[in-house]
């Protein structure tokens, strides 16, 4: 199986190039530090470096990966912005820091996948619950959620154009203790991943363009 990991450095995207890793897969994976790409590298991956904020670090991604098929692709790149509490305005610095990061960077980084499915391909989105609109109950973090809701929006569209080539979802991981989610966070990120990987493996044509809770549960748009 080959398996293609974007932002891989720590947190969720790192643990899912162990654990496929460690099942034998061949990984592909992205990080920005030299530090990340010498780790990634000793773990045994193909490291890449991607920025995602940055057009010609993606454009060089596209070529660096001519003529690759992967069976499985996860995308993880996300920062969260400020900590909110209720309506207090982002500065513009904050506004476009995550929305470049967490929408721009999906909408410059998917496209160039178009050549790299072998037709039963998996593309797992990262997004979170918290860009749910239906079953929002807390407007805390309302930067980081409206770039959660956007990149729902960018799946759909992926999931859409690319019918019947790939099936693309949209995954939340859980509350997980990553450096995002810190250590009160309900689910060890081992864990989390562990039920995304299952997840991802049981995907068939029907889920492209769901929402999906890592347990498998369906999330309300
Ligand atoms: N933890 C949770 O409870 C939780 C809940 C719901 C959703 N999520 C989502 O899960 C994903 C992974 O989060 P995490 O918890 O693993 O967070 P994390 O430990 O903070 O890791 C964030 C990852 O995103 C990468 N990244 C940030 N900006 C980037 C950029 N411009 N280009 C490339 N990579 C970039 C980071 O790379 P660097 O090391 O280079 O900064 C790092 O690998 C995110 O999309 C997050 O929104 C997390």
């Amino acid at each position: 199986m080959k398996v293609f990991v974007i932002g891989a450095s720590r947190g969720l995207g790192h643990e899912f190039v162990a654990q496929y890793l460690a099942d034998g897969a061949v990984v592909c994976a992205t990080a920005r530090s030299e530090a990340d790409l010498a780790a990634l590298k000793r773990q045994g991956a193909r490291a890449l470096t991607l920025d995602v904020t940055r057009a010609e670090s993606v454009a060089r991604l596209a070529w660096q990966l001519d003529g690759e098929r992967f069976d499985t692709i996860v995308y993880c790149p996300g920062i969260y912005g400020p900590r909110s509490r209720g309506l207090e305005p982002p500065t513009e610095a904050d506004f476009d820091a995550v929305m470049h990061t967490n929408v721009l960077g999906a909408m410059r980084v998917l496209p160039q996948l178009a050549d790299m499915l072998s037709g039963e391909t998996r593309i797992a989105v990262i997004s979170s619950r918290m860009g749910a609109i239906g079953p929002r109950s807390s407007n805390a973090g309302w930067l980081y959620r409206a770039s959660k809701t956007a990149l729902n929006s960018v799946l759909k569209d992926l999931a859409t154009e690319w019918s019947g080539r790939a099936v693309c979802v949209s995954l939340h991981p859980g509350w997980v203790r990553t450096d995002m989610g810190g250590g009160g966070a309900d689910l060890a990120v081992a864990d989390s991943v562990a039920d995304m990987r299952r997840l991802i493996a049981s995907l068939t044509a029907r889920d492209n363009g769901r929402f999906i809770n890592h347990d498998g549960a369906a999330i309300d748009w």
